[in-house]
C-alpha cells in the first residue's frame, strides 16, 4: 500500500473549544489509484489532503506513507517526502508571476539540488506532457486560467511524484478548462499516477475509480466504481 492512515484525528484547539477537522478517519489507498474525495465546505477534505501531504501532523493516529511511519519523521525529513514524493496541485494556481512558464515547473528541481541544463530540459518535457511546449516563455498572466493549471500540474509532475494530490483544481476554471484538466488527470493515471481529488462536482468526482465522501471530519462513504 502506498497510503495507510489508520484512526487519524486533527484537532484544533479554538480558546475554550476545539474543531475536530478529522475525527477518527482510516484508509489505505494503493498506487496507482485515482481517487476523489468530496463534502461539504468545512467537512476535513483539506486538512486530510495536507495530512497525506505531509503538510500537517494529525493530532493522533498513524500515517504509513510505503509502510513508513511519517509522524517519526523530523520536520525537515518531512520536507524531503514532500518535495520528492508529493505533487499538489491546488484551486489557485500558486505560480509565481514575475517567472517564466518554464521558470515555474523548474523551481522544484532546483530544491531538489538538480543542476540548471537538466532543470531546464525536464521542466521543458514536463510542460510538453500538459501539451504547453509552445508556452514555455510565458508569464502566468499572459496564459489562459487553465493554461496555468497545466503549468502548476507540470510543476506537481517536475520531480516524477510517488502521487498527485489534487484541491479543487477546476474550481476556478470555466466548465471546459476543467474537463481539460480532468482529461489530463486522468490521462495521468491511466499511465499509472497515483491521483488524489478534492472535488465539489459530483460529475468530476464520478470520474474517479474510487469516491471518498467527508462529513464532520468522518468518511461517510467509500466506494468503488467499476
Ligand atoms: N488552522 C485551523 N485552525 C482552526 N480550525 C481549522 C483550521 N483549518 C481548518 N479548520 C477547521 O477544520 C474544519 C475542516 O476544514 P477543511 O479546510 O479541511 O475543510 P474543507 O472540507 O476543505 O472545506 P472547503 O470545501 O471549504 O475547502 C473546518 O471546520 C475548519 O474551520
Ligand atoms: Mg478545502
Amino acid at each position: 500500500m502506498l497510503i495507510v492512515i489508520n484512526n487519524v484525528s486533527k484537532v484544533y484547539p479554538m480558546g475554550s473549544v476545539e474543531v475536530r477537522a478529522l475525527d477518527g478517519v482510516s484508509l489505505s489507498i494503493e498506487r496507482g489509484a485515482f481517487v476523489s474525495i468530496m463534502g461539504r465546505s468545512g467537512s476535513g477534505k483539506t486538512t486530510l489532503l495536507d495530512v497525506i501531504g505531509c503538510l500537517s501532523r494529525p493530532t493522533s493516529g498513524e500515517y504509513l506513507l510505503n509502510g513508513q511511519s511519517v509522524q517519526a519523521l523530523s520536520d525537515e525529513q518531512r520536507a524531503i517526502v514532500r518535495n520528492r514524493s508529493i505533487g499538489f496541485i491546488f484551486q489557485t494556481f500558486h505560480l509565481l508571476p514575475r517567472q517564466t512558464a518554464l521558470m515555474n515547473v523548474a523551481l522544484p528541481l532546483f530544491y531538489n539540488g538538480v543542476a540548471q541544463d537538466e532543470r531546464h530540459q525536464r521542466a521543458e518535457e514536463a510542460l510538453q506532457q500538459v501539451e504547453l511546449g509552445h508556452r514555455i516563455h510565458h508569464l502566468p498572466r499572459e496564459l489562459s486560467g487553465g493554461q496555468q493549471q497545466r503549468v502548476a500540474i507540470a510543476r506537481a509532475l517536475v520531480n516524477r511524484p510517488e502521487m498527485i494530490l489534487a484541491d479543487e483544481p477546476t474550481g476556478n476554471l470555466d466548465s471546459k478548462s476543467g474537463a481539460e484538466i480532468i482529461d489530463l488527470l486522468k490521462a495521468l493515471h491511466r499511465q499509472g499516477q497515483t491521483i488524489i481529488l478534492v472535488t465539489h462536482d459530483i460529475g468530476i468526482a464520478r470520474q474517479a475509480e474510487r469516491r471518498i465522501v467527508l462529513e464532520d471530519g468522518v468518511i461517510v462513504e467509500d466506494s468503488e466504481e467499476r
